[in-house]
């Protein structure tokens, strides 16, 4: 499985993999499932395309998780992004990985995103840990994928439901539990610090609103956020095991109802207008 924050370095993405690093066992639990399925993603638009290196936007992208390593893997990576501080964090990791000149920061957010990116301008768009912040969720992903060309892909990542309403009953918060179940946004109390979740078929409603065909869904850190640390960290093996159960129960709908954050590729269809 895949961690994103140290892949190997390749002007071939193809070819390349992001296999997990064994020093952050925590970040590839994380994030596996996510990097396994926007890798499959991207290599069949690289082939799609005939091009080695993919145009890709990443909304919201923060500080870089997700576009240095995408940029240490040849594509040319566009950042937008509210905070200034987030961006500032982004071009110093970005010029550690030595990738500076494949990632753009941009100072913008997802509702005005054409005052700073141009329209049907990316192979790729991610929109990952994003919704939940948004004005209007509909008006983000619409954004979104106007910003694709007329063959693209969007990955979509944000919080689970479920996986919150299981977190905190095992953590004996019946109530606020209960209350994230019935909260129209998925919150279990004035302190939760997340604005919004959502089911998947809130999700790729979402998507199929905007004119993509739902390519996957996948559940994301079904077990791992629930597993005390010490068992992974001590029992020989057992992040590998964790990894492959989280990989096998990801694309079962079954388990997309409990998982901390969900994951959905939403492809164009031929027929989209841009
Ligand atoms: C949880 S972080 C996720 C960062 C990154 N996408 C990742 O997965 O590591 C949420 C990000 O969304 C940004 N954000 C908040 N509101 C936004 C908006 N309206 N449009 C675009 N980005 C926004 C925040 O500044 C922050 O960087």
């Amino acid at each position: 499985m895949s961690d994103p924050m140290r892949p190997p370095v390749s002007h071939h993405p193809q070819t390349t993999s992001l296999r997990s690093d064994p020093s952050r066992p925590r970040a590839s639990l994380r994030t596996a499932v996510v990097w396994e399925v926007l890798q499959d993603a991207l290599d069949r638009r690289v082939k799609a395309t005939g091009r080695d290196s993919l145009d890709v936007l990443d909304t919201g992208g923060g500080s870089g998780r997700f576009a240095v390593p995408l940029a240490r893997l040849g594509h040319r990576v566009t950042v937008v992004d509210p905070s200034p501080n987030a961006l500032f964090a982004l071009e110093r990791r970005a010029a550690e990985a030595g990738v500076a000149e494949r990632v753009k920061g941009v100072q913008g957010d997802v509702h005005g995103l054409f005052d700073v990116v141009e329209r049907g301008g990316y192979d790729a768009v991610l929109c990952h840990g994003v919704l939940e912040y948004v004005d209007d969720p509909a008006e983000g992903i619409r954004n979104a994928v106007a910003a694709l060309r007329p063959e693209g892909v969007l990955s979509l990542l944000a919080a689970g439901l479920g996986g919150a309403v299981l977190a905190r009953a095992l953590a004996g918060h019946f109530t606020e539990a209960r209350q994230a179940l019935q909260d129209p946004d998925g919150r279990w109390g004035a302190g939760d610090p997340m604005p919004r979740r959502f089911t998947a078929e809130q999700l790729t409603a979402l998507v199929e609103g905007a004119g993509l065909r739902v390519g996957a869904v996948h559940g994301v850190r079904v077990f791992a956020d629930l597993v005390p640390g010490v068992l992974v960290d001590t029992e020989p093996g057992a992040l590998d095991a964790l990894l492959q159960l989280e990989a096998a129960a990801a694309e079962l709908p079954a388990f997309h109802s409990v998982a901390t954050q969900l994951h959905v590729l939403g492809e164009t269809t031929r027929t989209r207008e841009v």
